[in-house]
């Protein structure tokens, strides 16, 4: 069975039924602004759950582009994509269990001729402590139309409970449909609501909620072994046949395809939010060894169900290449930064986890391939440690609200004022003494003392020191003003102020600046601030410490006497 065939007959049985087909709605959701893409027929319907009068009457079904992200890393495996097209019916508050149940199973196996000792099912266990009762229902309904009790499981709310799709809203439990042992479709029985205060209040309406894999369904029905076989992948893993190992066709397949669809929506590669998933998706993909091509095979296989792809196809293949060469230009600058740790790591085996750490999340450079360099290099990698350290920044990225300052002070007090402001003396001056840029890799403010990590390869001489020290304290003596300015982020970029490379900001940004105007300025630096006002107010610097943080890695310790 083809994918046009399969959503054809979809659409016509619950037609037939009393449904109104709507279109697929746009993959950026309008009403819920906690979630960076649509990832289920639900979204656009929340209004509707939720009991707003839908003009379309209260049956509804479609086909609709869906994006996920959370398994990304998965992506490769039989069955996992970022972006797929789920086939979806509603009742707003009008059929319910029974009705939703009995339809699947007719869908299923008279319309799709599976057979009834192919499917099992899960249903709700029950959730004691808000007070939701284990749904019996469901599973009385699907005993009496012919599944034996042995093929009806309970779970918990992990596998038997969907949404909200956001923080808050329409949720409920569920029942989910296997077939051969493989998830397809999901029966949602939305009649709560989740407040912000987490608790499950009764919507006004029952409603139902389905969605089924249109990609899972059809490999199954055409006894495929996984999903890049069907007729909606397969011109994309031909295209590149011979060039990658299977698993990289699927990832690039995958990525290309998902980023062909968010492009068409207008979204452009970036360092925040969907932005930066879209550039993830397209930068693995280039890894992974993509040829672009394949998104005018991508336009090909959908232009008929999404026009919205063909109407932006110069727009799409245009961003891909930009995106394309930007990442080209940070793996050479990246490369320069990462032959250089591996210089000042010759001679051991192990590359360290923070070396890796640092070249995945400052430099951009994919995992993947710093794994192969250091290979190539005869050296193991502390893989282990190394995710850890990424899901620990993960989490920690994760509640930084988008566009936050690293390295922002946590009190504005004066003294913490006065030592951010010698900070950023200290980051220009090292630049002059040193003769390279100096990148920030951290530092730590507290009323005593200021600590700046940088990346340098070697120890600093005295002489060095000596002459860092003196030129803070000459700009300190030259009473400069400290001055701040907003810019949106691209206009910011190219003032040359000092930033830390692979840091997710804000569409606009600030910028401090020593100095009278911003073009000549001594130093100038993305930074959330706060700052004194004067350099005069400083006093007397002075480095305390200067040792290795980590492997290319230097750590100073500063006062201001
Ligand atoms: N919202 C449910 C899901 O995504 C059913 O469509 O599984």
């Amino acid at each position: 069975m083809t994918a046009r065939e399969l959503r054809e007959k979809y659409l016509e049985f619950f037609r037939e039924r009393g449904h109104a087909i709507i279109p697929s709605s746009s993959l950026i959701p309008e009403n819920d602004p906690t979630v960076l893409f649509t990832t289920a027929g639900m979204h656009p319907l929340v209004p509707y759950l939720l009991g707003e009068k839908c003009p379309k009457g209260n049956r509804l079904v479609n086909v609709q582009k869906c994006i996920r992200t959370g398994d990304i890393e998965e992506v490769g495996d039989d069955t996992h994509l970022t972006f797929f097209e789920m086939l979806g019916n509603w009742s707003l508050g009008d059929y319910w269990k029974e009705d939703s149940i009995k339809w699947s199973l007719e869908f299923l196996t008279k319309e799709l001729d599976i057979a009834v000792e192919r499917i099992s099912v899960t249903c709700f266990e029950g959730d004691e402590q808000n007070n939701i009762l284990r749904d019996t229902e469901s599973a009385e309904i699907w005993k009496s139309l012919g599944i034996p009790e042995d093929k009806i499981k309970f779970l918990g709310k992990e596998n038997n409970w969907w949404g909200p799709a956001g923080v808050t809203g329409p949720c409920g439990p569920d029942t989910e449909i296997f077939v051969d042992g493989v998830e397809v479709w999901n029966n949602v029985f939305m009649q709560y609501n989740k407040t912000a205060d987490g608790k499950y209040e009764p919507l006004k309406q029952k409603n139902v909620d389905t969605g089924m894999g249109l990609e899972r369904t059809l490999m199954i029905l055409n006894g495929q072994k996984n999903v890049f076989e069907t007729d909606v992948f397969y011109p994309l893993m031909d295209i590149s046949r011979g060039a990658l190992d299977t698993r990289a066709k699927k990832i690039v397949a995958d990525h290309i395809k998902a980023a062909t669809f968010i492009l068409a929506e207008g979204v452009v590669p970036g360092n925040t939010g969907r932005d930066y998933v879209l550039r993830r998706l397209i930068r693995r993909a280039v890894r992974y060894g993509a040829d672009f091509s394949l998104a005018e095979k991508v336009i090909e296989i959908y232009k008929d169900v999404y026009p919205e792809l063909l109407k932006n196809k110069e727009k799409i293949l245009e961003s891909l290449k930009t995106e394309k060469e930007k990442f080209d230009k940070t793996l050479k600058q990246g490369m320069r930064e990462f032959n250089w740790m591996l210089k000042t790591n010759a001679g051991e085996k192990i590359l360290p986890s923070s070396i890796v750490f640092e070249l995945v999340t400052s430099h951009g450079f994919p995992f993947e391939l710093v794994k192969e360099i250091a290979k190539e290099q005869g050296k193991i990698i502390e893989e282990e440690k190394f995710w850890n350290k990424m899901k620990a920044h993960q989490e920690l990225s994760r509640t930084a609200s988008a566009g936050m300052f690293k390295g922002g002070l946590a009190d504005g007090g004066e003294e913490t004022k006065k030592l951010h402001t010698a900070t950023h003396l200290l980051r220009q001056a090292l630049e002059i003494v040193l003769g390279e840029p100096i990148m920030q890799k951290g530092s730590n403010i507290n009323a005593e003392r200021l600590r700046f990590d940088f990346g340098f390869a070697r120890k600093l001489t005295d002489e060095e020191k000596n002459k860092v020290e003196d030129l803070v304290n000459k700009k300190i003596a030259e009473n400069l003003p400290v001055n701040k300015v907003i810019m949106k982020l691209a206009e910011a970029e190219k003032t040359g102020a000092a930033h830390t490379f692979g840091d997710k900001y804000g569409d606009e940004v600030s910028i401090y600046f020593v100095g009278d105007n911003l073009e000549t300025a001594w130093s100038k630096e993305f930074c959330g601030g706060p700052h004194v006002e004067n350099t005069g107010k400083l006093g007397h610097f002075k480095i305390i410490k200067e040792e290795a943080s980590s492997a290319g890695i230097r750590r100073i310790k500063a006062i201001l006497e």
